[in-house]
């Protein structure tokens, strides 16, 4: 039977702006009372305020997630103010573009300490949490991380990305093995395109080089499809969630046939004129 999600809080980064913002819409409709967080506050009190207009619970809180002492403290201010943490979702992130060769070091590194720490960040304290509140052994908890598509398949110009989702992926698989004997559901999430802040914000960055590679508008979804997704894993948990099967099959068969894979990435790139340093 799909759990039902009253009363049980969620934990969300990056949930100011784009798939955070709709997954804490959805949470909060589906009767969770929501912990938002992100670095920039105004965004966070917007979507505070839809979700209290709504009949829903929210607090917001101010926490870049490369910081583990601000993601406990954010973990903390979730079970003082909604009694406990049921589930969180490490959904912040950042995309950075360039070939491998001409990003500085720092640029990589960074891109690591978000995208995989960030998610550790929150999970750790989350998890101790549930641990420690285990009830005739058995502990109560989800913890789900915004991963990837692009977590299958090391993209060209965007290959630091990929690699920090690949992490996100591998370690959810991991711990969600070790942790199931424990009551604990672990969950990766790998959205395709979908149609945020994202590409913008990685164009913008000092950090990155080069065009943009974001794909074109049909091949991408709202946010509200990967909210969707997520709300549907917390109520029947699963270890994957995919918003696209046929993307899906094209990352199995890419990964199956890596030979195949280059010559179409080869050519693709060519058609579209891309080289280092362009
Ligand atoms: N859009 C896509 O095509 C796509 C596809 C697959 C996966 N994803 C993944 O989906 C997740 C959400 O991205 P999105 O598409 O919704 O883009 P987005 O609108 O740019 O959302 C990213 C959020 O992360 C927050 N953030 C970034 N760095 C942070 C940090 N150091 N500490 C705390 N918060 C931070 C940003 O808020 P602040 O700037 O206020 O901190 C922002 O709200 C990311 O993990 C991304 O990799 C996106």
């Amino acid at each position: 039977m799909p759990r039902d999600l009253t009363g049980l809080p969620i934990a969300i980064s990056g949930a100011g702006t784009g798939i955070g913002r709709a997954t804490a819409i959805a949470c909060a409709r589906a009767g969770m009372p929501v912990a938002l967080s992100g670095r920039r506050e105004a965004p966070l009190r917007e979507v505070e305020e839809r979700i209290t207009s709504e009949g829903g619970r929210a607090l917001v809180m101010s926490v870049d997630v490369a910081d583990a002492a601000a993601c406990a403290r954010f973990v903390d201010a979730t079970i003082e103010r909604f009694g406990t943490v049921y589930a969180v979702f490490a959904n912040a992130g950042y995309g950075l573009r360039g070939p491998v060769h001409e990003l500085t070091d720092q640029a990589i590194r960074d891109i690591f300490e978000t995208n995989f720490w960030g998610t550790l960040n929150l999970f750790r304290p989350a998890l101790a949490h549930m641990l420690e509140h285990r009830e005739g052994g058995t502990a109560r908890g989800h913890l789900l991380a915004c991963s990837s598509c692009l977590s299958k398949l090391g993209t060209p110009f965007t290959s630091p990305y990929s690699a920090s989702k690949a992490m996100q992926d591998h370690i959810g698989r991991g711990m969600r093995h070790e942790l199931a004997p424990l009551g604990v559901r672990v969950s990766t999430v790998h959205p395709i395109g979908t149609r945020t802040e994202f590409f913008d914000a990685a164009a913008s960055r000092d950090d990155s080089v080069g065009q943009s590679l974001a794909p074109p508008r049909m091949f991408t979804q709202p946010p509200d499809r990967v909210a969707r997704a997520v709300v549907g894993c917390l109520r029947k948990p699963r270890g994957e969630v995919w918003t696209s099967h046929t993307v899906r099959l094209v990352f199995a068969a890419a990964t199956a046939f890596p030979g195949i894979t280059d010559r179409v990435l080869g050519r693709a790139l060519r058609s579209k004129g891309a080289g280092a340093g362009s």
